[in-house]
C-alpha cells in the first residue's frame, strides 16, 4: 500500500523543540508531505496528528480514496476529520465510512469540522460512530453559545480554528486591557481565555517567538472576574465561517 514509514518505528525522537504535540494539517491545506516528512524525525507517540477530508470528497469510496492518500502522505493513523459539511453528498453514507475507518483503522479517533449544532446533532441520528471532536471558529468575538453547548452536552471536545482571529482580537479593548494588566501578549490572553473554557487551540504561526509566546499558558491564571469580561466580548462576528459558502470552487465539488 506503500504508506510510508507506516510500520517503521520510530526510534531516537526529537522532541518537539518548544513542547507542542497537536499537528493539525488537511488534504485541502496541500502540506501533508512535509508533515508527514518532518514527523518520520519525531516519536510518533509524542504527537497527536488530526487531518481532514476535503468536502467534495465526502461519498464512500472517496473518503477511503482520500484517507489512503493523507496515510500515505503523513505515513502514520490519526484522528480525521470531515473538513466541512457537504449538502450535496449524504452525511449518513459519510458517517458509514467514516466509522469503518474508525472501527478498522487508520483513524484512532473521528470528528467532523465546522458543524453547527445542527448539523452535528444530525450526524448523531444517523450514526453510532463516536464523534471525538468538532473543530471550529472560536475565539472572544465569535463565541457560539449554542453549538458550545451542544458540544458540551454531546462530549464532543471543540477545537477552536483561528483561535485569535487571524489577530483581530488583539484590537479588542478587553483584551488590551488584560494583556496590559497580566503583562502577557494579546495572543496570550485571548488563547488562556480558551483553554480555560475547556477548548482546545489550534494557533497558527510562522514566527518562533510568537510560537514559543502561544505555549505560555500554564503557569498563570485569569481571573474568573476577568474571563467573564472576555466572555462578554462577544460579536457573533466569524473570520471565515460565514453563513453563506462559497459554492464555485473545487472544495465542495458541486459547482457547474
Ligand atoms: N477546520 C477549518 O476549517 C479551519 C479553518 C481555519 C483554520 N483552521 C486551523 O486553525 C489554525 C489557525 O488558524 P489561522 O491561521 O487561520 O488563524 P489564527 O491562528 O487565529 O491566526 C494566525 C495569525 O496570528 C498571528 N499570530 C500567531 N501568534 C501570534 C502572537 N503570539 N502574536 C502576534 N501574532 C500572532 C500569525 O502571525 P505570525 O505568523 O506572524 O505569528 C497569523 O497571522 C490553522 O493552521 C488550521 O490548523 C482550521
Amino acid at each position: 500500500m506503500g504508506h510510508r514509514g507506516r510500520h517503521r518505528p520510530r526510534v531516537g525522537p526529537r522532541r518537539a523543540r518548544r513542547g507542542y504535540a497537536h499537528v493539525d494539517t488537511a488534504e485541502g491545506y496541500t502540506n501533508e508531505n512535509e508533515i508527514g516528512d518532518v514527523l518520520a524525525d519525531y516519536d510518533r507517540d509524542d504527537v497527536f496528528l488530526t487531518s481532514k477530508v476535503l468536502p467534495k470528497n465526502l461519498g464512500y469510496e472517496d473518503v477511503l480514496r482520500s484517507c489512503e492518500a493523507t496515510l500515505d502522505r503523513l505515513g502514520t493513523d490519526y484522528l480525521y476529520l470531515i473538513h466541512w459539511p457537504n449538502p450535496a453528498i449524504s452525511l449518513r453514507e459519510t458517517l458509514s465510512v467514516i466509522e469503518k475507518l474508525h472501527d478498522e483503522g487508520p483513524a484512532c479517533n473521528v470528528g467532523v469540522s465546522n458543524f453547527s449544532a445542527y448539523q452535528l446533532s444530525a450526524a448523531h441520528h444517523v450514526s453510532d460512530v463516536p464523534i471525538a471532536v468538532n473543530q471550529v471558529e472560536f475565539h472572544p468575538w465569535f463565541q457560539r453559545p449554542d453549538l458550545v453547548d451542544y458540544c458540551r452536552e454531546t462530549d464532543t471536545v471543540i477545537g477552536a480554528a483561528t483561535p485569535l482571529a487571524r489577530t483581530a482580537t488583539f484590537e479588542d479593548d478587553t483584551v488590551q486591557e488584560l494583556a496590559e494588566q497580566y503583562e502577557k501578549s494579546p495572543a496570550r490572553i485571548v488563547l488562556k481565555w480558551a483553554v480555560e473554557n475547556d477548548v482546545v487551540v489550534l494557533p497558527k504561526s510562522s514566527s518562533p517567538e510568537h510560537v514559543r509566546q502561544n505555549l505560555d499558558l500554564f503557569d498563570w491564571d485569569l481571573d474568573d472576574e476577568d474571563r467573564r469580561r472576555l466572555d462578554e466580548a462577544d460579536r457573533d462576528d466569524p473570520v471565515y465561517d460565514f453563513p453563506a459558502r462559497d459554492w464555485s470552487g473545487d472544495v465542495y465539488g458541486i459547482s457547474e
